[in-house]
């Protein structure tokens, strides 16, 4: 019988104990998703990176069905997430070099010095101060501002958009509609006027032979997919390290392990609040002891293998200096985030600028007073005040 999903909401970033049980079995289960009828969770290592790297989990054929989801029904646009190869690599094409290593490197200089000033303006004020507005939303959105070529001081609306958009609820519903209306409305406005960011020069691109339509769909993704994740988990990472404070201690001494401690920050933190990234089976597929038929929905919730014990030691703490860390909170395969080297750097510079120039940053109160949202996809606490 199948599993009535999702295991309750989180009030924090804890995990669900139903995710290492079903795990520890090693079969894909059957769970009733409160939308869309049933799907096969996949929680293992090994059987989450075939259903995101085997094409016979397709994305494209997810795109208008009633697929099993926690969300209600969206008509939402056919982006890079809904298309399968070779439709997705020659749109993937048209911006990946945008977002590659060679590229981020090139903006990091950018990224810390509004990290430092964000940092000044913050130390300009009587704490307690709010974290969240002062700093974790706003690195993010003036850094994928600034590649789109979206004018900075529009960010306050970007921000009430994104945050609308992702609301998860039966009664967000008609908000979320009109939230992403909005955005691809402002999009295509200044997508229209000289924009000397991506979205001018995708417009401007020949071979890529863009609409403006699809100019936007690519902008608004870009914008909702860059900031909001990149935001939550600065703020989850300093509430984790507020509880951590061996790990704090650790880097301070030694910056050098920042890269390693973001990396075990992503392994550890359930960024996604429910199983979602969907994907149907276009055949049958065996998968260990399980046959999932073709028209069959499997969905993922990636903490689940971030914290399979065959694959990472303890994998319910924080550890610094894993030998390897193969977590998969960028997802896996073709769809493998496309921002991952730029959220890296986000979250490197975010981390390091905050406790080294604070290095008594603390919260105001105490650490089980933090509110986390509600009814969101995505979990991040609502506010964080600390001072210093
Ligand atoms: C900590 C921050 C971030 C996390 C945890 C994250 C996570 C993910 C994950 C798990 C996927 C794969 C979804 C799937 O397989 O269906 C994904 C895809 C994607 N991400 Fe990110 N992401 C982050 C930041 C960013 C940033 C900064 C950008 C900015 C450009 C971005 C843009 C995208 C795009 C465009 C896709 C779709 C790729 C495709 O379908 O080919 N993400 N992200």
């Amino acid at each position: 019988m199948a599993c009535p999903y999702p295991f309750g909401e989180p009030v924090k970033l804890e995990l669900a104990p139903e995710y290492a049980r079903l795990r520890a079995a090693g079969v894909i289960s059957r769970i009733a998703m409160p939308h869309g009828g049933e799907a096969w969770l996949a929680t293992r290592h090994d059987h989450v990176r075939t259903v995101l790297s085997d094409p016979r989990f397709s994305r494209a054929a997810t795109v208008g069905r009633d697929m099993p989801r926690t969300a209600p029904a969206l008509k939402t646009d056919v982006d890079l997430r809904k298309l399968d190869p070779p439709e997705h690599t020659r749109l993937r094409r048209l911006i990946s070099h945008e977002f590659s290593s060679h590229r981020v490197a090139g903006l990091v200089d950018r990224i810390q010095s509004t990290a430092d000033e964000l940092v000044d303006r913050m130390t300009a004020l009587d704490p307690p101060v709010d974290l969240v507005q002062h700093f974790a939303l706003a690195l993010p959105i003036s850094t994928i501002c600034e590649i789109l070529g979206v004018p900075a001081d529009d960010r306050k609306k970007f921000q009430s958009w994104s945050d609308r958009s992702l609301l998860m609820g039966e009664s967000g519903h008609d908000e979320v509609r009109s939230a992403r209306e909005e955005l691809k409305r402002y999009l295509l406005d200044i997508t229209r006027r000289r924009n000397p960011g991506l979205l001018g020069a995708l417009l401007r691109d020949e071979r890529g032979g863009l609409t403006e339509e699809e100019v936007v769909i690519f902008g608004s993704l870009l914008l909702v997919a860059g900031y909001e994740n990149t935001a939550c988990e600065i703020s989850n990472f300093i509430c984790l390290l507020f509880s951590h404070q061996h790990l704090r201690e650790q880097v301070l001494a030694d910056p050098t392990l920042i890269p390693d401690l973001v990396e075990e920050l992503l392994r550890f933190t359930p960024l996604l609040s429910a199983a979602s990234f969907a994907r149907l089976a276009t055949e049958d597929v065996r998968l260990g002891d399980v046959l999932i038929a073709a028209g069959d929905a499997v969905v993922i919730q990636l903490a689940a293998p971030n914290r399979d014990p065959s694959i990472f030691d303890s994998p319910d703490e924080l550890v610094l200096g894993r030998r390897s860390n193969s977590h998969l909170a960028f997802g896996y395969g073709p769809h493998y985030c496309l921002g991952a080297e730029l959220a890296r750097a986000q979250l490197r510079i975010a981390i390091g600028t905050l406790f080294t120039r604070l290095p008594d940053l603390r919260p105001a109160g105490s650490l089980a007073g933090i509110p986390f949202k509600k009814g969101r996809l995505i979990r991040g606490p609502e506010s964080l005040m600390v001072t210093w």
